[in-house]
């Protein structure tokens, strides 16, 4: 391809750049990515890798729990093969019950002997779209088989730590308070601490990240901001702490409503009676679901999981990359009250959503099918977590399994692990990394959308180091091309350059039960040119580079 000047934004500044393509690259190629060595921005915490589990449809019945009893191979009642795989990508922290169930939820139903415990009607029960799976299956009851003890084990085995959500809607602050006090008061301190040692723990289970309330805006409470702040204040003052720096994490906007984060910290923040410091955190919800495309004129405007067609592709990963804009924005409406920058993003819902129709069972509410095309949303996403590591604290992905963006769709004793699985897998190596700024220079993919020209970024990634290693991960959404690519790492001696990718030849490959692989990553070649690294990425890719430095 001929060399061609062209501009493009810096993803990590927001300030524009021209690409001259005389900086001294080694030849030609379709792409240049600098990656600023010597400009390290803070840890990557190790949370934004985080996975949210609710008591929806297939998630927890089907998907986590299998019960004891079960012939499925299983842990404490919890599916072996889920376990060992969360463990092959060192899933460090896991939400529970909800999203919108979490505010429905009494965490007393789910303790003490699970025969003693109460059936209920799950939230989820009363959802429009699911009331007509009524006769199909038991999942839109909930048997409260699944508590408090039960998802500590699955933290335990999978080690990752436990993110809780309360309910703000329809329990009252006390029943916060003994939550905290059942969950981290210490052994036979108080009766709660000993109702939870005779479950067989008597040890605390020291649950620091504490959410409160979720989507307060809607289904917890369709509270005001004003209104919101106001019980956000009651529900986290003086909740015990027993020794350990909890984390309040607040109902943040839907999508960029940046009305809501002002009128809310405007509230907290002019309150000179609440000094709370263990607010930290500032919860997101970002869905990709619009993507008619104004086609429909009426009736379901979310797209199909697996009929879609190029432009239908660049949308998607179009409406998931406002991420950015998203943390951009609520980071600036934050900061101008809380000025120190005390309060961190929690983007803990998160992914495509398409309409029903590829569930693999009728049970499973908002089950669906997860193709190449999810892997390059999500994988865009991780990359722009890492790139703004200083503001996002923790993320996790909505949801685990059998439901919206998984990383596992399991009925009975079937188990597969999707795309984004292998994307989860190949970014863990960020973890806790330090965030290196890169810049890409890539010309702009161009395609046509309803008669219009349309354009969506060339390439995009992020770096991070860990000693003499460094990490690249690319994403090149490019539906036909593959991308030439040359590397730079400031100069730094190259000494040896792996590459792993996610390919696959059609946009619409998905793993199924009887082909379970037919996604998955392989070996990519890289070759060393002096100072620089030369590598082709495939069409409609995620790579992973690790460069080991001399
Ligand atoms: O993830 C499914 C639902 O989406 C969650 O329960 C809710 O928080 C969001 O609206």
């Amino acid at each position: 391809m001929e060399r061609r000047q062209f501009l493009r934004n810096s993803a990590i500044t927001g300030a524009a750049f021209a690409f001259s393509g005389a900086k001294g690259w080694a030849k030609s190629a379709d792409a240049h990515i600098d990656i600023l060595i010597d400009e390290p921005k803070g840890e990557i915490s190790p949370n934004i890798y985080g996975q949210f589990t609710e008591h929806i449809g297939g998630v927890i019945y089907d998907g986590v729990w299998v019960g004891e009893k079960s012939k499925i191979p299983n842990r404490y009642g919890i599916r072996s093969e889920l376990i060992d795989k969360m463990k092959q990508i060192h899933v460090p922290i896991i939400r529970w019950p909800g999203g919108c169930f979490a505010d429905s939820y009494d965490w007393k139903d789910g303790i003490g002997p699970a025969s003693k415990r109460p059936r209920r009607t799950n939230f989820w029960e009363g959802d429009h779209d699911a009331i007509r799976l009524h006769e199909k299956g038991p999942q839109i009851f909930e048997p409260n088989e699944f508590g408090t003890d039960e998802f500590m084990r699955f933290c335990r085995l999978t080690q990752a730590q436990p993110y809780l959500a309360a309910n703000l809607r329809s329990l009252p602050a006390l029943d916060l308070d003994h939550w905290v006090e059942y969950c981290n008061s210490p052994a036979g301190s108080t009766t709660l601490a000993d109702v939870r040692a005779s479950g067989g723990f008597p040890e605390p289970f020291n649950v620091r990240y504490w959410g409160i309330g979720n989507e307060s805006w809607g289904c917890g409470g369709n509270f005001t901001p004003e209104e919101y702040a106001s019980e956000f204040r009651r529900y986290t003052t003086w909740i015990p702490g027993y020794g350990l720096d909890l984390q309040l994490i607040g109902s943040g906007p839907n999508d960029n409503d940046i009305d809501w984060t002002h009128r809310f910290f405007e509230q907290i923040y002019s309150d000179h009676a609440y000094h709370n410091r263990s607010f930290t955190g500032w919860s997101v919800h970002h869905y990709a679901s619009d993507l008619s495309r104004g086609r429909i004129s009426k009736g379901d405007r979310k797209g199909d999981a697996l009929q879609f067609d190029s432009v239908d592709w660049y949308e998607l990963l179009r409406q998931c990359d406002l991420t950015e804009q998203i943390i951009q924005d609520q980071w600036t409406a934050m900061g101008q009250y809380d000025t120190d920058h005390h309060v961190k993003l929690v983007v803990d819902e998160y992914g495509p959503w398409y309409r029903e129709g590829t569930e693999l069972d009728p049970t499973h509410i908002f089950g669906q099918q997860i193709t190449m095309r999810d892997a390059l949303a999500t994988a865009l996403t991780l990359d722009i977590f890492n790139r703004h590591s200083e503001k996002v604290s923790i993320a996790t992905c909505a949801q685990l399994i059998n439901n919206l963006n998984a990383l596992f769709l399991a009925h009975e004793d079937r188990f597969f692990a999707t795309p984004n699985f292998h994307v989860f897998a190949m970014y863990a190596a960020h973890q806790g990394g330090e965030a290196l700024r890169t810049v890409f220079s890539a010309p702009d993919v161009r395609y046509m959308r309803d008669g219009k020209s349309a354009q969506f970024w060339g390439l995009n990634g992020s770096a991070s180091r860990k000693g003499q290693v460094v990490t690249l991960t690319i994403v090149n959404p490019d539906l036909s091309k593959a991308t030439e690519t040359q590397i730079a790492l400031g100069g730094a001696r190259i000494i040896r350059a792996d590459g792993t990718v996610l390919a696959a030849a059609d946009m619409h490959a998905h793993n199924t039960f009887d082909r379970p692989n037919a996604v998955t990553t392989a070996n990519l070649a890289v070759a060393i040119n002096g100072e620089q690294l030369s590598v082709t990425l495939p069409p409609a890719s995620v790579t992973k580079l690790t460069v080991t430095l001399g």
